[in-house]
Order: C-alpha cells, then structure tokens, then sequence
C-alpha cells in the first residue's frame, strides 16, 4: 500500500492528523468541524495573541463559541501553535490565509508563498495539502506543485494537492458550515479522492470537479455573482 493510499486509511479510521494554516474566519470554524469529528487538528498563526487566546480556550469568531473551543481543547483535539515545525506532523494540512489585492488589483501571494515555504520545508510521502484561500484559476497548479515538488517528491505519486474553496457565508445562522456543498478540484484523480475523503467527514455533500483551476473558478463565479447580485439590491433600493 502506497503512504497515500495508508492515508485513506487514516483518514478513516480519524487517525489522520489535520493542519490548518491561518485560524481567522475560514480556518478557525474548520479546525473546530474536524475536531468535533474526532480528528487531532492543530492550527498555525502568524498571530501570537489568536493562539494564546484559542490556549486559554477562548474563540475570537463570532460563529464558533468559546464552549466549542474548550470542549475539543479539553479532549485534546485542538491545539493552536505559532511553531511551523508541528506541520511536520500533520498528515493533511489545510492553507486558510488571506489573499488580498495589491494597490495595483494583481492578487498578493505573499500570504499564500509564506505558508507555502513552510510546508515545503517539511514535505513528506503520505501528505495531503489543501488550498481555501480565494485566489486566481491557476494558483495551485502554478504556485504550489513547483514549490512542492522542489523537494523531489512528485505530486499524486507521494503527496496529493487539491483545492477546495471555502464557501462559508460568517454570520449566517440558516446554513451552517456543514450545510454548504464543499467543491473540491484536485491535481490528480488520487488527489481529488483523498480530499473529498476528509472533507466528506465534515460536509454533507461534497462536488467533485475536474480540476484544482475549475475549483478555483466556482468560487470567483460564486463571488462574482453575488456582487452583481447586491449591487442589483443597491439600485433597485435606490429607485
Ligand atoms: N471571511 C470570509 O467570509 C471568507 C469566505 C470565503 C473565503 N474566504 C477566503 O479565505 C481566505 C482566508 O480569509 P479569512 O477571512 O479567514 O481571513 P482572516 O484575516 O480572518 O484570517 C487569516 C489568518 O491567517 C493568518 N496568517 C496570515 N499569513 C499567515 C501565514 N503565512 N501563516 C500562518 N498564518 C497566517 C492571519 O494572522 C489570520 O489570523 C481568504 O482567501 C479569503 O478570501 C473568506
């Protein structure tokens, strides 16, 4: 069995170790979703003061309560960590940092090349790395398989790649995260199987698309759409 196929495996049985790579509104909610499925999740901030507060089990997102926190952070599946070297150990290790726009409207991968850097440092066979950052059709294939597979180790061979944007909408209290169909594109078929086998434990439907750039897509479209939509509401308000 090939360490990605054991990974499958783990993710099972909820051995899988989860990472996730910035705790603000996207990865917090999904680092508390996989450690109330039983998954030891750590999380990684550049923010020294959000991960002494998720320490001290206090949330600072308005939709994951505090007595959320210090429930899994007593059961010991969720700790939060400024130290890059835990990625080491995670077995999935999901990217939730920002992507703002340069002054120029070009995308800033600064964010994304930064926690990029510190997953190529420790790559290993057997892992599976996951973008939710809102970013341009192309990022994953462009950006992250040449950096990753700088260490030697081919994509979809030892470690898998995928993309999964996050789709979540903060502050809406008729869909939860679950509630929303997670659509996950990956570099190969292995990838995009071994992605929507971990979201599967949290999501209640999971949309398999063809590719990590058509992912990248759905979520500009969505965005898209839905800008017009409330600039739309703004006229028709004004008239
Ligand atoms: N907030 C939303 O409603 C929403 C919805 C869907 C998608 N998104 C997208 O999800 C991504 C994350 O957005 P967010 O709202 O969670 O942002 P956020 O600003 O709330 O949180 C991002 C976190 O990442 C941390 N961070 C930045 N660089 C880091 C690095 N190199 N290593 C570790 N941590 C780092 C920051 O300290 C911060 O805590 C963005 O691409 C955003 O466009 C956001």
């Amino acid at each position: 069995m090939s360490r990605l196929q054991e990974l499958g495996a783990h993710i099972e049985s909820r051995e899988a170790r989860i990472g996730v790579i910035g705790l603000g509104y996207v990865g917090l909610p999904l680092a508390v979703a996989f450690a109330q499925k039983g998954f030891r999740v750590c999380g990684f901030d550049l923010d020294s003061e959000k991960v002494a507060t998720l320490r001290d089990c206090a949330s600072y997102i308005e939709d994951v309560p505090s007595s959320l926190v210090a429930e899994v952070t007593a059961a010991g599946r969720l700790t939060a960590t400024t130290d890059f070297g835990e990625l080491a150990t995670s077995d999935v290790i999901n990217v939730c940092v920002p992507t703002p726009l340069t002054r120029a409207k070009d995308p800033d991968v600064s964010h994304m090349a930064r926690a990029l850097e510190e997953i190529r440092k420790r790559l290993r066979a057997g892992q599976l790395v996951v973008l939710g950052s809102t970013t341009y059709p192309g990022t994953t294939h462009e950006l992250f398989v040449p950096m990753l597979e700088s260490t030697g180790l081919r994509v979809g061979v030892d470690f898998s790649l995928a993309f999964a944007p996050e789709r979540i909408d903060p502050g809406n209290k008729q869909f939860a995260v679950h509630d929303v169909p997670k659509v996950v594109g990956g570099e190969t078929p292995l990838c995009v199987e071994l992605a929507a086998q971990v979201f599967g434990t949290i999501f209640d439907e999971v949309v398999r698309v063809s590719s990590t750039q058509s992912a990248e897509m759905v979520k500009l479209l969505e965005n898209t759409f839905r800008a017009i939509n409330i600039g739309l509401a703004n006229e028709i308000a004004l008239m």
